[in-house]
């Protein structure tokens, strides 16, 4: 158990990061220090249950300030520091790879050799005790074909969208400070998260949205994609794990052995929704649209989790079935959390990126 440390989480108002915040802060772990940016992806709302928990700091900030970030660990002094910070969206890296290359590479970059400068500057003892924690995906190991048995950490390195490529960048960074530097890093390489506050420009709180509102739920080429689901807060478990006994300088992958096709998780959501909240007629269901593909498109993701799981006794905790339950019925009360995220910018993305996709592609 990892008790009374000083944390810096970046992109902690983000998805994962905000789940991972309020979780430790919940424990009563020590003290997280946020630093976020608040891009269209962050959002203060997702922290105001620790808004003004004495064990809590938030800190608006750039993780490629330079300035920033020697600021916040002079004064802060933490023994580890969690970069959750990312440009996330495979779409929107299609559409704009600059913010991607920007942050995820560059902005990786400059907070790396910040964190190196103060890590140099610790006593042995505090030095040899310090994480870096590096939050990737298991995008960067490329696609897979539907016999081929899913993603080790020595898996290749085949990036196929801006995003992979970016986070892909990212990871090798990561480890040149270990190999070169010495940083005490780790890195954890995850499949697909879902649950609260996930932004709905992803597929489930998309769909989920969606189908609210009446609208199609657009689904990328066949639907036959697969993806390998995982609750947000088995994700920030096995982050903690990692965290308090991974071997530094080490990768680990993390998964939830759920893998389904984009189409199964659809029609669950839809089946869900028939119950909660039935339509006067018909089902959910029928709102389905197949629409033009993303360019690019990975067929398949799947994690083969046994090094977390040997190593550190780490497994998830929720099955799709009970982890999915759980969200719809999250955004199901929190229809303000939604009115709120998805009003501004989140238009004019909803615009660009599916009016060009016309109905019926298939
Ligand atoms: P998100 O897009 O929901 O949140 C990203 C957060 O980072 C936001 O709060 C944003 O404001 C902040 N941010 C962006 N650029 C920044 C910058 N330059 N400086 C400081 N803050 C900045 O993303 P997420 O889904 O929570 O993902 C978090 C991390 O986990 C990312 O590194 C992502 O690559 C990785 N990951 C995500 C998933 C997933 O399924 N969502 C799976 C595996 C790994
Ligand atoms: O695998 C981990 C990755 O999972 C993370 O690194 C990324 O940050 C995260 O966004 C996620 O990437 P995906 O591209 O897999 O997630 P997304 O929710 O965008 O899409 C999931 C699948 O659903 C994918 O096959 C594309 C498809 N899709 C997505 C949208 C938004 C649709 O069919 N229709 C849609 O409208």
């Amino acid at each position: 158990m990892i008790m009374n440390q000083t944390i810096v989480v970046t992109g902690g108002a983000g998805f994962i990061g905000s789940n991972f915040v309020n979780t430790w802060v919940a424990l009563g772990l020590g003290k997280v220090i946020t630093l976020d940016k608040l891009t269209y992806a962050g959002n203060m709302e997702n922290l105001a249950q620790i808004a003004s928990h004495p064990q809590h700091v938030f800190i608006q900030a750039d993780i490629g300030d330079r300035e920033a970030v020697r600021e916040l660990l002079r004064v802060h002094q933490p023994t580890a520091v969690l970069n959750f910070a990312a440009e996330s969206h495979v779409d929107r890296s299609i559409y704009g790879p600059d913010a991607f290359v920007q942050t995820n590479v560059v902005g990786t970059f400059n907070l790396l050799e910040e964190v190196r400068a103060y890590w140099q500057a610790l006593p042995d003892a505090a030095q040899a005790a310090f994480r870096f924690l590096h939050v990737s995906t298991d995008e960067v190991y490329g696609t897979l074909s539907a016999d081929a048995p899913a993603f080790t950490e020595t898996h290749p390195y085949q990036p196929n969208s801006p995003y992979s490529a970016s986070k892909a960048a990212s990871d090798h960074l990561v480890r040149a400070y270990f190999h070169t530097y010495g940083l005490p890093t780790l890195t954890t390489n995850c499949s697909n998260n879902y649950g609260p506050y996930h932004f709905p420009e992803k597929l489930i709180p998309l769909v989920i949205h969606n189908a609210l509102a009446g609208k199609a739920l657009p689904i990328y080429g066949n639907g036959s994609h697969v993806r390998d689901w995982l609750y947000v807060e088995d994700h920030c478990h096995a982050i903690r794990a990692v965290l308090a006994r991974g071997n530094v300088g080490e990768t680990y992958n993390i998964g939830g052995c759920n893998e389904k096709t984009n189409l199964e998780v659809v029609h669950t959501l839809c089946d869900i929704l028939d119950e909660a909240k039935p339509k006067a007629v018909g089902s959910y269901r029928d709102q389905i649209t197949f629409v033009k593909d993303r360019p690019g498109h990975d067929q398949r993701y799947a994690i083969d989790a046994s090094k977390i799981a040997g190593e550190l006794g780490w497994t998830p905790t929720e099955t799709f079935e009970s982890g999915i339950r759980k969200t719809v019925h999250w955004y199901l009360n929190h229809a303000d959390w939604v009115d709120n995220v998805t009003s501004g910018e989140y238009q004019h993305w909803l615009q660009k990126n599916y009016s060009a996709r016309q109905a019926g592609a298939v």
